[in-house]
């Protein structure tokens, strides 16, 4: 039997639905929590006590690590202070791989650094088994400019045409700014930065499990990018808002057979194994000079797949392409 959860996203306490799910059959976690920072949730109250917070947070962690396949990926995303206490925990069951930085200012709070930055864990259920891709990203520019923010002097002959490749700190993705793309929710993580961390971690028809789901972002990218989702959470209303979202989101984020993610128009994340193909997309720069001075485009004949972000509400032709229905390896 196909599990009644492929492709769902289901409303609950997570704490009970990852219970439902067999040990080792998820390629791909990613859980984006509560930060217990009083946030206006519909049906979360967030502000536990430390120890509460903590010995929660844990026991759904340790049901991210029971789930995820040997090979897979779990990424934990939150503030500093709470990723230093899930290091602590998630060394003991897995296998380190990055701490990520996402360079995305948070709002003032008083006698302190400005944070500037949240954290995404990166581990490894097992490090020698792990699936991974090194991926690659636009080089980084003026915005007034087209000229590369950075002097690569003597080294421009060795840039790559399309980018660099991806480190562990991330500064090219911005929070969801736009009223346009925001849900009634008070932090919805942009659907690109998911489709990094899947491109990076697994394969076409995977499964990828988000515990706190929100209105559906990791499903989003998931389905986008031929991957089956299984989203969990706790308030109906997101899960309605994610519901009707999905609808409306194909499997279509690809230049001909390969994947990639685009924002917009431009694509801001490739796989650096899949250049070779990819490269007969775009305009190739043939001196390192015009690497320099303009960024790489897309030739005009290709089509820009709809995306969510523009997509036109009221078009239901991508309907028809549905994700790969492929999730045999959880059986229950
Ligand atoms: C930080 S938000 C996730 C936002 C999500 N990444 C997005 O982009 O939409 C945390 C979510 O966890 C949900 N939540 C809180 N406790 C939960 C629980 N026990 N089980 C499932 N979901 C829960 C909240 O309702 C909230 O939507």
């Amino acid at each position: 039997m196909i599990s009644p959860y492929c492709n769902q996203i289901i409303q609950g306490d997570c704490l009970k639905s990852l219970q439902q799910i067999p040990d080792n059959s998820i390629d791909m976690t990613f859980a984006d929590p509560p930060f217990n920072l009083k946030k206006g949730y519909k049906s979360y109250r967030d502000s536990l006590a430390l120890q509460e917070y903590l010995q929660w947070c844990e026991q759904w962690i340790a049901e991210m690590v029971r789930i995820t396949k040997p090979s897979g990926a779990i990424f934990l995303h939150n503030i500093p202070k709470w990723l230093t206490y899930y290091a602590t925990f998630l060394n003991q069951r897995a296998d380190f791989k990055h701490w990520i930085s996402w360079d995305a200012p948070t709002s003032p709070m008083g006698k302190t650094l400005q944070p500037n930055h949240y954290g995404i864990l990166f581990y490894a259920k097992d490090a020698k088994q792990l699936k991974f891709y090194e991926i690659r990203y636009p080089h980084k520019r003026d915005r007034k400019s087209p000229y590369l923010l950075k002097d690569y002097g003597g080294k421009k002959s060795g840039l790559h045409p399309f980018g660099s490749l991806v480190s562990d700190i991330w500064t090219d993705i911005h929070r969801v700014k736009h009223n346009k793309y925001r849900d009634e929710h008070p932090c919805q993580l942009p659907i690109h930065l998911l489709e990094r961390l899947i491109l990076m971690t697994t394969d076409e028809a995977d499964v990828v499990l988000d515990p706190f789901s929100g209105t559906g972002t990791t499903a989003i990218a998931a389905k986008r990018l031929g991957r089956n989702y299984i989203g969990l959470e706790l308030d109906h209303d997101y899960v309605e808002i994610s519901r009707q979202k999905l609808a409306r989101v194909a499997a279509n984020s690809k230049l001909g057979d390969y994947w990639v993610s685009f924002y917009l128009d431009k694509v801001v994340t490739l796989r650096d194994n899949d250049w070779e193909y990819l490269q007969n997309f775009f305009h190739l720069p043939t001196q390192p000079e015009q690497i320099d001075a303009m960024p790489i485009r897309l030739k005009s004949t290709v089509p820009v797949p709809i995306t969510f972000e523009n997509q036109d509400s009221s078009d239901t032709t991508q309907l028809t392409a549905q994700p790969v229905q492929n999730c045999q390896t959880i059986l229950f």
